[in-house]
């Protein structure tokens, strides 16, 4: 049957490191405080020439490298960013243009820190379809830029940059591509974890706002229904799984899933401790990291799986 296989991997961060210690030298924080509650222990900032464009555009010239596929040859862009530099153009037709492409077409989606998963899953079912041959699915996120730098409880987590995965139409049989991806959503959740403007509001483009707290129990639980979900619709079990590549918002949050999945902790694929939380970027991110440095192999099994503002969660399921 017809698939996608993913086959580019690229990651871009701003060169503007920011230790915890920098954030409690002014806000009433510690180093100790938040490795212990978060395991984070730095991020990357944007800088003034950092934009989702830029970022996303960096991100998915390298995944066409590293695929050794010339930019020409992609049918589609999908972004996925709750940070756009614009409402419109969307930021995925702005990368079209850096990139210096002319034919196919782009589009954003806003899931938040789901971003990638749903960006995933959407792009799946175009290569399904036969719509397209070759897609380029990037979450880049500049949340320094909604985030309220005096508001400790947030400030202290995120960070920004920007992934790139290039998915390739195959056919035929074969163990490789995308298995599944499986979305949720549910609206009533939606004060947990917000931005309370935007460019549709003329007075003020909005900061994000959290109950931290909730947020974190409705993680857990979510995600654990949504990794068995996935694994339960091939039969597979957690003894399949070769890698984890979750969301990374927080190590407390990851370690719980894994302990679900009975993983140890060398199968799977941390960033956050010097990521932070890159919201929608933070999967292609860590899979960059792992494919490229060896951990991730052909032949893996590598479950995703994210939650973010809306709430909305998911995970998705991949042969390498
Ligand atoms: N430094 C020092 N103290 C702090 C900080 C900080 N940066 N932030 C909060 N505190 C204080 C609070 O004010 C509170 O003080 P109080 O008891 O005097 O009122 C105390 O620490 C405990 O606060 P809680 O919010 O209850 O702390 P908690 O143990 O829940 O940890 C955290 C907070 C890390 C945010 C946790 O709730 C969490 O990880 N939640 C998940 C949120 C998340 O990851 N969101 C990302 C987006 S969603 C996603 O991607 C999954």
């Amino acid at each position: 049957a017809r698939r996608s296989l993913m086959v580019g991997f690229g990651g871009y961060l701003p060169d503007r490191i920011v230790t915890n210690d920098e954030l409690a030298a002014r806000l009433d924080t510690s180093d100790e405080w938040i490795r212990a509650r978060t395991g984070i222990t730095q991020r990357h900032i944007a800088g003034p020439n950092d934009s989702a464009v830029s970022m996303a555009a960096a991100a998915a010239s390298r995944a066409l490298e590293y695929a050794g596929v010339s930019a020409a040859d992609v049918d589609a862009i999908i972004v996925a960013t709750s940070t756009p530099d614009q409402a419109f153009p969307a930021t995925a037709v702005r990368v079209q243009s850096e990139l210096g492409l002319r034919g196919g077409f782009g589009f954003d989606i806003a899931a938040a820190c789901s971003g990638f998963v749903y960006a995933l899953s959407t792009a799946d079912a175009l290569v399904r379809s036969g719509q397209v041959e070759k897609i380029l699915v990037i979450g880049s996120e500049v949340y320094s830029r909604i985030i309220d730098w005096s508001d400790r409880g947030t400030c202290v987590l995120f960070g920004d940059g920007a992934g790139a995965v290039l998915l390739t139409a195959a056919e035929g049989p074969g163990p490789e591509g995308i298995l599944s991806t499986h979305l949720h959503s549910d609206g009533t959740t939606g004060d947990l974890l917000y931005v309370d403007g935007a460019v549709g509001r003329r007075e003020s483009s909005g900061f994000l706002r959290m109950r931290g707290r909730d947020v974190f129990r409705h993680a857990v639980a979510k995600l654990s229904d949504s990794v068995d979900e996935v694994l339960a619709a091939h039969g597979l079990t957690y003894a399949d799984v070769s890698w984890l590549v979750p969301h990374q918002a927080n190590l407390r949050i990851i370690e719980g899933v894994a302990r679900k999945l009975e993983l140890p902790p060398e199968r799977v694929v941390v960033t956050v401790d010097r990521h932070a939380n890159t919201s929608a970027a933070s999967i292609p991110l860590a899979m960059n990291e792992a494919v490229r440095d060896g951990r991730i192999r052909k032949g893996d099994l590598v479950l995703m799986e994210a939650l973010g503002g809306g709430l909305t969660w998911g995970s998705a399921l991949a042969r390498f």
